[in-house]
């Protein structure tokens, strides 16, 4: 068994990830652990921008932390945690600057200051940009960054679990996909930074990489699962793909028409108008398909034409490459059908109530980016602010860890035991699955997927949550028995697959029960049957974990609250 030994090891190779390695990287032996060569994580997919209340533009002149930090919190329905949303807002600046220093490609204004964007939900101009590919220009930046910094990348690398003595890890256990062999990454700590899990949806931005590894790894290894009910829906998502058509195309002045040449927005949300947040942008285009105000029964119109040639070109190059190749439509002289499809994961892995933000419940364990619930989205999350998250958290937790210091590990005669039942587990595991006559994974896939889509969606009510959550739990019976056609190691995409299934299994369970159990509507939760939100009863985290019996189990986890005042919503 071959054996890599560090002092901290990052799983992921996105922004988040890769900042958390540029900040270790200084003082301590750190490796990058990731399934995907790091420049094509899905941090490079992110267009619409970065929030930072830099007050660039003269529209922007009166922004500040404080006003990030209130737009975010009650953007989010009041689930975000207010310490870690104030340390996010006041980082923004210093953030943006940072990347700025290393290289990064912003736009810029005439005066040659960063550009800043109109995002949903934001009071001032915030949203800083590099046309419409700024997750592609950070992550590149940042890659560069580690590359010179000399950090250790072990890319094609599957996670496969987490290793720990009673509570504390001591490492993880992964798949070389290049080569098929098992290998242990022995570590007292250990960064999850995978990224989303929006592939347990059909209809989403994700790539098909966002399968969830780190969350389902944490999850067995008993950490909870915390507001996986609070799934983001993008408003515009290119009909037919699902491709992201970025927020920044309102934001340049792009405007929303249903089938009878109405601007919609102008009566859900008379003040922000198409720049409401996402959570009310997308259920008022569902609503305008649903009561046939839609295209075709599926899509409303988003128009760009009056903005001009000059600036489409020049600000959304990448939108209209993607609306000419994937629609057939150039948004120069035609609107782009859009409609919502899963985008974001406000939920994710549970961090602790007591300790650094970062931190969970198995001591050496840190999550951060959208694998993590810090929670600084709570119900729903502003654009701009994801690219944001991943950079302050990956940044800070390194130095957070710093501080901390090496941790002492447990005996290595412990560790060693705790490495070969790993490695023990998931032998049988895949020896079963070689042997098994059962479905091969894409059709339960598919089913998890449908079921999520058309039951778990923009809207839900109790009866759909039920037969999503039945659906799924089925599917987790017949996943006992999947069956992988190869039994070869070697770069065998059914092994990946099928590890990847089992991950996003347990995320689609917890997603439809935890959407059961909030009997209320917050954010990007939205209950037919309880339209309305209960401070009283719901103002809290959905924590879920697995008992010794398999069944699920909810507890709940006090909101951080206490620097703004909570207030209903309205736009
Ligand atoms: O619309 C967008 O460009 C997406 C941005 C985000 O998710 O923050």
């Amino acid at each position: 068994m071959k054996i890599e030994e560090f002092d901290a090891v990052v799983v992921g190779a996105g922004l988040s990830g890769l900042r958390a390695a540029l900040e270790l990287s200084e003082h301590w032996k750190v490796a990058v652990v990731s399934k995907v060569h790091p420049v094509r994580s899905h941090s490079g997919a992110a267009q619409g921008g970065i929030n930072a209340s830099l007050g660039n533009t003269e529209a922007g002149q009166e922004d500040s932390p404080e006003k990030h930090a209130y737009d975010t919190v009650y953007g989010s329905d009041y689930l975000a945690d207010q310490d870690a949303v104030l340390l996010m807002c006041e980082e923004a600046p210093k953030i943006v600057i940072e990347f700025e220093s290393m290289g990064a490609p912003f736009s810029r204004l005439d005066s040659g200051l960063i550009a800043q964007r109109p995002f949903g939900g934001a009071g001032f101009p915030r949203t800083c940009y590099a046309a419409d590919r700024t997750g592609h220009v950070l992550l590149h930046t940042l890659y560069e960054q580690c590359v010179h910094k000399n950090v250790q990348f072990f890319d094609e690398f599957f996670l496969i679990d987490l290793i720990k003595v009673e509570d504390q890890i001591t490492g993880i256990l992964t798949l070389d996909m290049t080569s098929g062999d098992l290998i242990i990454f022995r570590t007292g700590y250990v960064i999850l930074a995978t990224g989303g899990f929006g592939k347990t949806y059909k209809r989403s931005t994700n790539a098909i990489i966002n399968t969830g590894d780190g969350v389902g790894a944490a999850f067995r290894a008993g950490v909870p699962m915390q507001d996986c009910e609070f799934v983001q829906f993008h408003p515009t998502t290119l009909y037919g793909t699902n491709i992201l058509i970025t927020e920044g195309a309102r934001g340049e002045g792009g405007l929303l028409y249903n089938n009878l040449g109405e601007r919609f927005m102008l009566d859900v949300a008379p003040s922000a108008k198409e720049l409401a947040p996402r959570d009310i942008v997308a259920r008022a285009i569902e609503t305008e398909v649903r009561e046939g105000r839609g295209f075709e029964d599926a899509y409303v119109h988003l128009d760009l034409t009056h903005l001009g040639a000059e600036r489409i070109k020049e600000r959304l190059p990448g939108i209209r490459e993607i609306s000419m190749y994937f629609a057939g439509v150039d948004p120069i002289n035609s609107p782009i059908p859009v409609q919502p499809g899963q985008h974001y994961s406000m939920g994710g892995i549970g961090t602790k109530f007591d300790g650094d933000v970062c931190e969970t419940i198995l001591s050496g364990l840190y999550v951060i980016g959208e694998t993590a619930c810090i929670s600084v989205h709570g119900a729903n999350r502003l654009g701009g602010n994801s690219l944001l998250e991943t950079a302050v958290f990956g940044r800070h937790v390194g130095r957070f860890m710093l501080d901390k210091g090496l941790p002492n590990l447990p005996e290595v005669i412990n560790v060693m035991n705790a490495e070969e039942e790993a490695i023990q587990t998931i032998e049988k595991l895949f020896t079963k699955w070689e042997n098994s006559l059962g479905k091969i994974p894409i059709t339960i896939q598919e089913a998890m997927g449908i079921a999520l889509d058309t039951k778990v969606g923009v809207f839900r009510t109790e009866d759909e949550l039920k037969e999503a959550y039945e659906e799924i739990c089925q599917l987790q019976t017949e996943f006992k028995n999947v069956k992988i056609s190869s039994s070869k190691r070697k770069f065998n995409y059914g092994l990946i697959r099928t590890l990847e299934l089992r991950n996003m299994l347990d995320i689609a369970e917890v997603t439809a029960f935890a959407a059961m159990w909030r009997k209320e509507s917050r954010g990007a939760h939205s209950r037919e049957d309880y339209p309305d939100r209960n401070d009283e009863e719901f103002l809290v985290h959905s924590m879920v974990t697995r008992d010794e019996e398999g069944n699920l189990k909810l507890e709940a986890k006090p909101v951080k609250l206490g620097h703004f005042e909570v207030k209903e919503r309205v736009y």
